[in-house]
């Protein structure tokens, strides 16, 4: 496949990229500028777009030709911020035809239809909103809104809803479960073991228009 994943540089983004190409995929990675060399070590491998991933025509030009696309969502820059919303809106209009996976959380991604939050789950988000707001860092709301477009779309699209993300070792795929599960909410994934469920999720139509929430392989 040739795979555009908007948010290569990051922690997770490194992850996807080398599953990727582990997977043999052709891989357009989109960065911020001043992060393109986070992707010097895979510079001679894949296409950088660097640019900001709420501005449509960056997406337009790392879209291009792309089976899939894998997004890593943030709401940076505070109180204010669409970013999510609009990343989410340029992947939407601009790969329509393309197998989406996009990236969630457990606390701050939008309920579906006949799920509930946890009690956890709704400390985790209310917990999470005021921090973000008081420390002006990030708009929860916007992830929640983000998730919602994708939700409402006719493309085919993947939410992964993931709980705390942790480094280390790869301790094998990642489960799959209910949202408010215990065996999920009180779990953590290896970014590692994230990666490789996003890469896998592109090519399992079982998960188009799904939003598995996932937790550490038992072992
Ligand atoms: N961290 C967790 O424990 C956790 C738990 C559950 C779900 N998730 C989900 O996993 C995803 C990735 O999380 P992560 O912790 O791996 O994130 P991350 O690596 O810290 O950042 C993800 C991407 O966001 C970009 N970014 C950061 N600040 C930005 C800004 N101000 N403007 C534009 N782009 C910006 C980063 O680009 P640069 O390389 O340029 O900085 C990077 O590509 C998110 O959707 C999150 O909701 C995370």
């Amino acid at each position: 496949m040739k795979v555009a994943i908007i948010g290569a540089s990051g922690k997770s983004g490194r992850f996807l990229v080398m599953e990727c190409l582990a997977k043999r995929h052709e891989v357009v990675g989109v960065c911020r500028p001043a992060s393109v060399a986070k992707l010097a070590e895979f510079a001679d491998r894949i296409t950088i777009v660097a640019g900001h991933a709420s501005d449509r025509a960056v997406i337009r030009r790392a879209v291009k030709g792309c089976d899939g696309v894998i997004t890593i969502i943030v709401a940076p820059d505070g109180r204010g911020s669409t970013y999510a919303t609009e990343t989410v809106r340029n992947v939407l209009a601009e790969a329509a035809d393309a197998r989406l996976v996009f990236s969630g959380s457990q606390g701050a991604s939008q309920i579906r239809d006949g799920e509930t939050r946890s009690l956890r789950n709704r400390l985790e988000l209310t917990f999470g909103r005021w921090i973000a707001w008081v420390l002006n860092v990030a708009n929860i709301s916007d992830m929640l809104a983000s998730t919602e477009l994708i939700y409402a779309s006719t493309t085919r699209w993947t939410v992964v809803r993931a709980p705390w993300l942790t480094e280390g070792e790869s301790q094998g795929m990642p489960v799959t479960s209910a949202l408010g599960d215990p065996v999920v909410s009180a779990n953590e994934v290896r970014r590692v073991d994230f990666a490789k469920y996003m890469v896998a999720a592109l090519e399992d139509e079982s998960l188009v228009r799904q939003a598995p929430a996932i937790a550490r392989a038992r072992r």
